[in-house]
């Protein structure tokens, strides 16, 4: 089976969907649940299903982002992960840290890409009137939010939406569309998804 390593910063509702999905017939196992925010409560949450933990505090190192992705990384070498699954992970990592990990990382996107890079994806469609917002997954290249699309799912906005309510119905859909996307990239198949 294929080493899946699941970077997190936050709850883990994906990395539990991940978690989830990775039954005796599929072509993944967990290795490593990692965080840069040690309170995060998706560590406890994969924790209590057996799986690895780390926490890797960003705070200590500052602004030197190299230094606390050599920490990372050492955590990440230890458990020789094929496939690296981005699920709510809030830093922005370095080139040279996402060079070492091309082609075999994934990032999940709560916008239609490439509309909406970077943050507050649920207010901006809203602010722009669009009809349909959504999320996609994506490889992870040197640019931000911007790798080759490897699945995308979609959702109505509605008039009376909040930020809050939008983001709930994007979630739904994130916890779908990512462990189908593993599923596929684990197999060598990046035909994109469309739900
Ligand atoms: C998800 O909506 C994910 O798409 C988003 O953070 C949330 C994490 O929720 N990711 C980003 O905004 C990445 N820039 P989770 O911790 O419950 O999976």
């Amino acid at each position: 089976k294929k080493r899946v390593a699941i970077l997190i910063s936050g709850g883990g509702s994906n990395m539990l969907a991940l978690v989830r999905d990775m039954g005796p017939d599929h072509p993944c196992r967990p290795v490593l649940v990692a965080s840069n925010d040690p309170a995060a409560s998706g560590l406890a949450r994969a924790a209590a299903l057996g799986i690895d933990t780390a926490a890797v505090d960003h705070r200590p190192f500052g602004r030197d982002r190299e230094a606390f992705e050599a920490a990372l990384t050492e955590r990440l070498e230890a458990a020789r992960p094929d496939i690296i699954c981005l699920a709510g992970f809030m830093r922005i990592l370095t080139p040279s840290f996402i060079a070492r990990w091309e082609g075999r990382m994934l990032n999940i996107h709560p916008s239609l890409l490439p509309k909406y890079r970077g943050l507050h994806t649920h207010a901006r469609a809203i602010e722009a009137g669009d009809a349909e917002h959504g999320v996609s997954v994506h490889e992870v290249t040197a640019e931000l939010d911007g790798g080759p699309v490897l699945g995308q799912a979609r959702v109505p906005v509605h008039p009376d939406d909040t930020p809050e309510r939008l983001a709930a119905r994007v979630l739904e859909k994130e916890h779908i569309l990512y462990p189908m996307v593993l599923r596929r990239f684990a197999m060598g198949d990046r035909t994109p998804i469309r739900l």
